[in-house]
């Protein structure tokens, strides 16, 4: 039986600083600092320098791949077990993802598979947390030094895992973190970029806030005097960006999460506990492997149901009559995604509507990786953000009773 307390879905601190902006008001100029602070006391917490807000967990990622001058043609490696987003901003960049294989046991990125896919062409890599287990990221980074390439950690499933003594975040060029809804520490959405480079963490800041001139890697408007910056002859745009920006009313709620990240990240181990005393008493429930010297922060609990027999929609349903929480599968390979098939096609069939494309876009249609392919009609995610532990330890019962039905 796991033990736990149980905790609120928005913690008073959040209230509290959200209470601060409003009793602030909305200036255009200044702020009560709220979201420094967080950008500040998050990059520290990883290990890093530079904190950049962002107003999501996939802006962060285009924001590291510009700063890190990504562009038309060039490649990104990255895994087929993630959320699109982890593609989708190279493609925003005009870059192409390219998919290298992930690990048999722990289903993150494949090191030697990353080192048959690098080309000339390869400018970055992203590996991912999935589920909140880090990837591999020593012989990741030794990859990126021979090669010359910038590594993203995307972490928007991982929050304080640790991989051989090192906090998960702390070891890439950039690390991205998301507060959208189901993430471990949530301000409904948003994310955070870390980087320890001043120069990157700087272009990264321009990528993310219009390329204005008065940004530094630091937060706020600082490096130009007010005096200046009012004149009618000031230049304000001297690097290409988008608007990124986190409100600040967010970065409250993201804060007063962030002061509690602990707790939270606790409330997921727990929850995985329990559900991994039960599958340790089933010999065909096989989890995400967790290799020793990893600490896995547990975004949700992966299994696979390794008796073929066993059909995966009779398990889910038997799961929810039983009164188990939905859960759901895997995504598909994200190659498999129609929408990047179509762009091959329409980048080989309409070269002048993406001329960035042609020519060096994969086939996705023909795309493989197979130890990935054989593992997602198998796989379960289960939940595990029960602020009330008793909740997590009913869930767990209920798997287990599930398990004794197709046992
Ligand atoms: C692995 C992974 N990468 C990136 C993202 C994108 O984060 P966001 O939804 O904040 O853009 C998510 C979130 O869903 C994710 O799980």
């Amino acid at each position: 039986m796991c033990k736990a307390t149980s905790i609120p879905r928005v913690s008073a601190k959040a209230r509290k600083y959200v209470n601060e902006v409003l009793d602030f008001g909305f200036h255009n100029c200044s702020s009560p600092g709220i979201g420094a602070r967080l950008e500040r006391q998050f990059a520290e917490r990883f290990g890093c320098r530079f904190g950049i807000l962002h107003a999501n967990g996939t802006a962060t990622m285009h924001s590291a791949l510009l700063a890190a001058d990504v562009g038309v043609g060039d490649e990104v490696i990255v895994p087929p077990f993630t959320v699109f987003s982890t593609a989708a901003v190279a493609l925003h960049a005009g870059a192409v993802p390219v998919f290298a294989d992930v690990d048999p046991d722990t289903w993150t990125i494949s090191p030697d598979d990353i080192r048959r896919k690098i080309t000339s062409r390869t400018k970055a890599i992203i590996p991912v947390s999935i589920g909140g287990l880090a990837a591999d990221m020593d012989p990741i980074m030794e990859l990126a030094t021979q090669h010359g390439l910038t590594v993203i950690e995307d972490n928007a499933q991982c929050f304080l895992g640790y991989y051989k003594g090192r906090v998960v975040g702390s070891m890439g060029h950039f690390a991205s973190f998301s507060f959208q809804a189901s993430k471990h520490m949530t301000c409904g959405d948003g994310g955070i970029l870390i980087c320890d480079d001043e120069e990157l963490a700087t272009a990264a800041r321009k990528a993310a806030v219009l390329g204005f001139s008065t940004l530094s890697a630091r937060p706020g408007d600082v490096v130009v005097a007010e005096e200046l910056r009012c004149q009618p002859t000031f230049q304000r745009h001297t690097h290409f960006g988008y608007n990124y920006r986190l409100p600040e009313i967010a970065a409250a709620v993201a804060l007063g999460e962030f002061e509690r990240l602990d707790e939270l990240v606790e409330m997921r181990k727990h929850s995985a506990a329990c559900l991994a005393e039960v599958v340790a008493d089933c010999d065909w429930l096989v989890p995400q492997k967790t290799p020793d010297e990893y600490v896995h922060s547990y975004w949700t609990y992966i299994a696979r149901i390794a008796r073929e027999e066993i059909d995966w929609t009779a398990f889910r349903r038997k799961f929810g009559e039983l009164g188990g929480d939905g859960f759901y599968g895997a995504y598909l390979p994200v190659y498999r995604e129609p929408i990047l098939p179509k762009l091959s096609d329409a980048a080989r069939n309409q070269p002048q509507r993406y001329p960035q494309f042609a020519g060096i876009m994969p086939d996705y249609h023909q795309v493989r990786c197979p130890t990935w392919e054989a593992i997602p009609p198998r796989i379960i995610q289960l939940k595990t953000n029960h602020f009330d532990p008793a909740d997590a330890q009913r869930q767990a019962d209920i798997l287990a009773d599930t398990i004794r039905a197709f046992s």
